[in-house]
């Protein structure tokens, strides 16, 4: 799923629901929770937050439409508005958020989707180790043209481990791996 790829029609996931209420794929529970303990065991001030997971695709386009209106309350035409806001916000339909393979995870002491997210020892536990855990860090910074989107580095989705050690070990995003497999196959 990327902004070139909708969700098929019916798509559908096994949920599981985590105890803080949001929603996640059943395939990547296990992992989530592994990644989870394993992350705040190194050390007895880390804690983290899973506050994004899966969402309905109604969910998904409120938070385009807010993230529109915030961007013309700041005085950008509708346009501008809507460009801006898809730097950071996918359609509905087309959201990885919609699939409940991904989650955003942050600082428990820093839950605001922002840049400082990086700098908190916890992401930076989970940058390193994430693919061990079949995770990826999908919108690496610097790959903004290939993603379509803005650094996130709060955002990680599952992709099991032999393609998420791959990724992560080439520093490659999705798409560049899915087009070398798809190249290796022809
Ligand atoms: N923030 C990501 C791109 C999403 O809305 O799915
Ligand atoms: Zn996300």
């Amino acid at each position: 799923v990327n902004k070139a790829n909708a969700l098929p029609d019916g798509y559908h996931q096994k949920l599981k629901q985590l105890k803080n209420g949001k929603f996640v794929a059943n395939v990547m529970y296990s992992h989530l929770r592994d990644m989870w303990f394993d992350c705040e065991a190194q050390n007895s001030t880390y804690s983290i937050v899973v506050v994004s997971a899966y969402r309905s695709h109604n969910k998904q386009e409120t938070l385009l439409q807010q993230e529109i209106a915030k961007n013309e309350r700041f005085g950008m035409s509708r346009k501008e508005a809507l460009n801006d806001a898809l730097r950071t916000v996918a359609p509905s339909g087309y959201s990885e958020h919609e699939t409940g393979l991904c989650v955003d995870i942050t600082a428990k002491r820093n839950q605001q989707l922002n840049k400082q997210q990086e700098d908190m020892p916890e992401n930076r536990w989970l940058q390193k180790h994430c693919a061990e855990y079949g995770f990826i860090l999908r919108y690496p910074k610097g790959k903004e043209k290939i993603t379509g989107y803005d650094y996130e580095p709060w955002h990680f989705r599952y992709v099991g481990k032999k393609a998420a050690k791959e990724i992560m070990q080439k520093k490659i995003t999705l798409e560049e791996y899915l087009q070398e497999k798809q190249v290796e196959v022809e």
